[in-house]
């Protein structure tokens, strides 16, 4: 029997994807979309992103258990680029809370707002939206594929091989 997991409909999960890549766009600059809606957008994509790795946990699974054996080298790169943007991005959330200036302080909550965590916030979510560009180009046959799935697009040809293990 197939997961609950696997049975979430692929227009829903590209949906969420989307959502998560706008939000990343409203994340880049806080001045220009204002301190306290990035500081939101920048809390809730913590369980977004929890929920978005529960979605691909079969893939981390299926690399992880694979990598001591030989894997294309497309697939390494990308689960390299995947744990280390999801290191960052734990990193970019818990040293962003720490400085928050509005959303915490609103929730009634004191933060320090030390220049060494702005410093750390800032240097890891300029990598946050550098893993980010790489990660989207190493998805880039997934997403037109499933768009093309999804707008009822014929398939175009593919390479089993490297795209059964690196969706
Ligand atoms: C993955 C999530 C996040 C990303 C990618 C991100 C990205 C950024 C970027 C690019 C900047 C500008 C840094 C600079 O001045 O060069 C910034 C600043 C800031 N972020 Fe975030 N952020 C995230 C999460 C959060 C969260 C969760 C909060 C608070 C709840 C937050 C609060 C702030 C604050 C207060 C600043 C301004 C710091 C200053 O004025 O020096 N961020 N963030």
């Amino acid at each position: 029997m197939r997961s609950f997991w696997a049975r979430i409909p692929l227009a829903s999960r590209l949906v969420l994807d989307f959502g998560m890549l706008v939000a990343m766009i409203l994340l880049i600059d806080p001045r220009a979309s204002g301190i306290a809606l990035h500081e939101w957008v920048g809390i809730v994509i913590a369980p977004v992103l929890i929920f978005h790795l529960t979605l691909n946990w079969p893939w981390i699974v299926q690399v992880m258990r694979k990598l001591v054996r030989r894997l294309p080298l497309e697939t390494r790169i990308n689960s390299v680029l995947n744990s280390l943007l999801f290191v960052v991005m734990v990193i970019a959330i818990v040293s962003g809370v720490l400085i928050s200036q509005e959303a915490l302080p609103w929730m009634g909550f004191n933060v320090t707002g030390s220049s060494t965590w702005r410093g750390i916030h800032e240097v890891s979510s300029n990598f946050v939206l550098i893993i980010i560009g790489a990660h989207l180009a190493m998805q880039w046959q997934w997403i037109v594929r499933t768009v093309r799935r999804v707008a009822g697009m014929p398939a175009q040809r593919r390479n089993v091989r490297v795209e059964e293990v690196s969706q």
